[in-house]
């Protein structure tokens, strides 16, 4: 699916007859309006990388990346081990918004900018910097039946800055949550540590402290139909073989998840957890993931490898299942309707886009408020 080089229009604008998805309301999310051809989406290209440290400290480096170590057939990990003793949780109320990412384009703006003469204001030559988590959050919106989300988009010297705002549901759930839940969410993490070295001939140490401040993070550079896009996501490892292909296609997506015992489990597998693994892998071309399946005692049973470009193959046999395309075409209207709609170019100013499960995409305008997001350090040293 992904386009390596020239950019192919499609000639087939299958909107049914008199259903633009953009109306007076806002953005239309019915899956019906983007069923049509795949959009152009460039292979992803690495431009850099950066570490977050114990501290959540940035580096504009690798430091973190692991490697991946190939558990046993049956593994046995036993996920609930350190929880009590051996944890350190990310603080998970402070919003770091684009921050690192923002720090990442100053360290590296030689790769970004090309001083020509039509770029007299240096500006970035891409129009949208963001996470990949919340391209995730777009890809697979028109699925999303449960959470809302908010969206803060500012235009500053004509490219578009997306951050997240957390939605009060998000935050009250956040606050809220069960003891099995928080320990649920250590789970991942723990697998992550059964099968990471932290250099490519050391193995992994089950018997260390689990630090969710640690980050690895990978900036990559792409183009979706007609918008250049720089995004950041975080990526739990990569293939130790000196042999692999370069990045993105070394790394490895990991998760884990609850043992597959029913076929109702199975389709709603497939239904609901390998569209979110599918959409946040893709969008970085991470080519797979390797999910560990456990039991309600957080005992991983067995492993297994998912390579990305098989996964719509597998769900073709749920009926009503999920579509790459319609994913990809709405994450493009929505950036066309970003686009179209963030016209005022100030940093002050900030257009929240907001989406309820079953309703269109609406949005508001609001200047010198609460959501704006670009921190003056960054204005500053840009605009030098
Ligand atoms: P699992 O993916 O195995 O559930 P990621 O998979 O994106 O690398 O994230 C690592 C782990 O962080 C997850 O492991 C999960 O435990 C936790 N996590 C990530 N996103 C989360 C979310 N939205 N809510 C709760 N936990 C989350
Ligand atoms: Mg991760
Ligand atoms: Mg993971």
């Amino acid at each position: 699916h992904y386009k390596s080089k020239h950019f192919k229009p499609s000639h087939h604008q299958q909107y049914h007859s008199g259903s633009n998805p953009v109306s007076s309301r806002g953005l239309s999310t019915r899956r019906e309006l983007y069923e049509r051809d795949f959009p152009v989406y460039k292979q992803p290209v690495e431009v850099g990388s950066f570490s977050l440290d114990s501290r959540r400290r940035f580096f504009n480096d690798a430091r973190q990346l692991r490697y991946y170590v190939e558990p046993d057939k049956e593994p046995n990990f036993d996920l609930r081990d350190g929880y009590k003793d051996r944890f350190i949780k990310r603080d998970d109320s402070v919003k770091e918004k684009l921050d690192h990412i923002l720090r990442w384009i100053l360290a590296n703006r030689s790769k970004l900018s090309s001083k020509s003469a039509e770029n007299k204001s240096c500006a970035l030559d891409v129009d949208f910097v963001t996470w990949r988590g919340h391209l995730t959050k777009l890809l697979t919106t028109p699925y999303e039946a449960r959470e809302g989300w908010l969206l803060a988009v500012t235009r500053f010297r004509d490219t578009l800055y997306i951050s997240e705002v957390e939605t009060e549901a998000a935050r009250r759930e956040r606050e809220n949550r069960t003891g099995r839940h928080e320990e649920m969410m250590y789970w991942g993490y723990k697998f992550e540590q059964y099968t990471c070295a932290d250099t490519v001939h050391s193995s992994p140490d089950p018997g260390g402290v689990v630090n969710t401040n640690e980050a690895f993070c990978t900036v990559v550079q792409t183009r979706l139909a007609d918008h250049r896009l720089l995004f950041s996501g975080e990526v739990d490892c990569r293939d130790k073989d000196p042999n692999a292909p370069g990045p993105p296609a070394c790394y490895i997506e990991l998760k884990t998840s609850a043992e597959i015992c029913t076929p109702k489990q199975r389709s709603n597998f497939h239904r609901f957890k390998l569209l979110k693994w599918w959409a946040q892998s893709f969008l970085p071309g991470v080519p797979r993931v390797v999910a560990g399946f456990r039991d309600h005692d957080g005992v991983v049973v067995s492993v297994e490898t998912f390579p990305i470009s098989k996964i719509s193959h597998l769900i073709k046999n749920e009926q009503n299942c999920w579509k790459p395309t319609v994913c990809m075409n709405f994450c493009c209207d929505f950036l066309s309707f970003v686009k179209q709609t963030v016209t005022e170019d100030d940093p002050s100013v900030v257009y929240l886009f907001s989406y309820e499960p079953h309703r269109d995409v609406t949005y508001s305008l609001h200047r010198d408020s609460q959501y704006s997001f670009l921190p003056q350090w960054y204005m500053e040293e840009i605009t030098r």
